[in-house]
């Protein structure tokens, strides 16, 4: 059949996959009613008609452009994944034109006002907000897996008393794999419902511990009276209290703060832990992996280094000195940027009013004057402006965990916990998706060509200081 016009199993798939209203516009300013796009390749003159979907070609389909029958075919070169879609997800929405965030079609900002994190994870994972009962029953079991084997508290011992709280928690939930062997079954509807409600809830127990293991002081074991969030500034900050209540503008805070992370469709973690998981390991491993990409500085770990950046500056006079050294290229403005959103980042905007809210609470944070006026540089600067950098998710959370008491190292950590909900829905999403294989991209090699192995005698000689790949014909 001809392959323009033939519509394959996956293609129908792709087709139906995005409901009407997130379907991207096909129709508006075409003239031919014809989906297809026409290449003409110029080594030959040959032209081909491949399928557009949702304004995309499969990437497979370029495969049959070839010179000789006997080439591999074209691929399409497309480093960091700066234009290719690995899936199709119904979890997460992004505009990042118009800064728009919904999960499962619910505004961010509605949910982050009427919400709270456990009903936003049972949405997530889901696909629907739950019935009372429906919640009810996922909040019990989920805080009825926050309790940890002891001895993982004797595994947390083993670390140096100032290892950071992201390398604890990479080695502890990979450390999870070993105590719990049914998670192996991953195509088990029950076995993946099981390891859901451990991740999400023993993430918070296993946080704190590495938390006051830094600080030499006794674990807290989980309070299952307490909310998601409330439980765990108990296991963080209670000390001699027989029992801890969280302050509620804070604990509404975290929780608020809990939403904002959970989800944000194919960022570098997400697409690891589709990565990883689409191996088929078990989901302990797989989150670890994610947690680890998640800990860079370009990633959930911006927001300790944004801290890091307004205590460098250190003062409003100098602003303008840090600006001009970020336009030299010499440094970033972190928590600044976006691969997608090019549009004030919707998390941002509701970060900063929670901001003020724990602000008004605990006292202004004074890097606080700061960042603001990095922000209003930033926001009339041609630099930022023409390159669309507005203020990310990182830039104000820093100021509000620190207001908060935690300390600088934990800030990755606050992002790891919520976003749990994310990674297991867009893993889960993954393994039912029948398109999807083993994660495996192609590469263009432009190493050497065959060569014959040298003794040693002839090496330097022969290679010259210069060992650089290709430079060597
Ligand atoms: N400060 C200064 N210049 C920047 C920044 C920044 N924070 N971000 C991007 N640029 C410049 C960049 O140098 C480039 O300029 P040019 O066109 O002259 O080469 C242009 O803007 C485009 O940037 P890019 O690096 O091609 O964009 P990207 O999509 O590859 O990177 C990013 C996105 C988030 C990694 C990047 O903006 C960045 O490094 N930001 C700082 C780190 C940060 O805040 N990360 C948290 C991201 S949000 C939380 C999360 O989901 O992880």
């Amino acid at each position: 059949m001809d392959k323009a016009s033939a519509q394959t199993a996956s293609e129908v798939a792709m087709d139906s996959a995005l409901p009407a209203t997130q379907t991207r516009k096909q129709t508006e300013g075409a003239t031919t009613g014809r989906e297809t796009l026409t290449i003409t390749d110029n080594r030959n003159g040959k032209s081909y008609e491949i399928p557009i979907k949702n304004d995309a070609i499969r990437a497979a389909d370029l495969r049959q452009i070839k010179v000789q029958a006997n080439e591999f075919g074209m691929l399409s070169y497309d480093p960091a994944f700066n234009n290719t879609a690995s899936c199709i997800s119904k979890v997460t929405f992004i505009d990042g034109d118009a800064g728009i965030l919904r999960y499962r079609g619910y505004p961010i900002e509605d949910l982050a006002e009427k919400s709270t994190y456990l009903e936003t994870a049972y949405l997530l994972i889901h696909g629907e907000l739950p019935t009372e009962a429906e919640l009810k029953d996922w909040t019990y079991n989920v805080t009825h897996h926050t309790f940890i084997h002891e001895s993982i508290k004797k595994f947390l011992d083993g670390f140096h008393y100032d290892a950071h709280p992201m390398g604890m928690m990479i080695s502890t939930i990979a450390a999870l794999s070993t105590y719990y062997h049914d998670a192996k079954d991953i195509f088990s509807p029950e076995s993946r419902k099981k390891q859901t409600y451990r991740l999400i809830g023993k993430m918070p127990t296993i946080a704190a511990f590495s938390y006051r293991h830094s600080l030499g002081m006794p674990f807290v074991y989980p309070d299952n009276e307490l909310s998601y969030p409330g439980n765990f500034l108990n296991m963080l900050f209670r000390t001699t209290e027989t029992r801890y209540r969280p302050n509620p503008i804070l604990e509404r805070a975290l929780e608020v703060l809990f939403i904002l992370h959970a989800d944000h469709e194919q960022n570098c973690s997400t697409n690891t832990i589709r990565g990883v998981g689409s191996s088929h390991v078990d989901p302990y491993s797989a989150t670890a992996a994610a947690i680890a990409a998640l800990y860079g500085p370009l990633h959930g770990g911006a927001n300790e280094e944004v801290l890091r950046m307004l205590m460098q500056i250190g003062s409003i006079q100098k602003v303008p000195d840090f600006i001009k050294r970020v336009k030299a290229g010499e440094v970033k403005l972190m928590g600044f940027g976006h691969r997608v959103y090019k549009n004030y980042d919707p998390r941002a905007r509701i970060i900063k009013r929670v901001a003020y809210e724990v602000f008004d609470l605990m006292g202004k944070n004074p890097l606080l004057e700061i960042a603001l006026e990095c922000e209003r540089i930033a926001l009339e600067d041609e630099y930022f402006v023409k390159r669309k950098l507005y203020p990310n998710v990182d830039f104000y959370t820093g100021l509000i965990y620190q207001s908060m008491g935690f300390p600088m190292t934990m800030f990755p950590v606050l992002f790891a916990i919520p976003r749990t909900s994310g990674w297991i829905a867009q893993w889960e999403e993954m393994l039912l998706d029948p398109e999807q294989k083993i994660a495996r991209p192609r590469q263009i090699y432009m190493g050497y060509d065959m060569r014959h192995y040298l003794p040693m005698e002839q090496r330097q000689e022969k290679h010259g200081p210069d060992r650089t790949p290709g430079k060597h014909a």
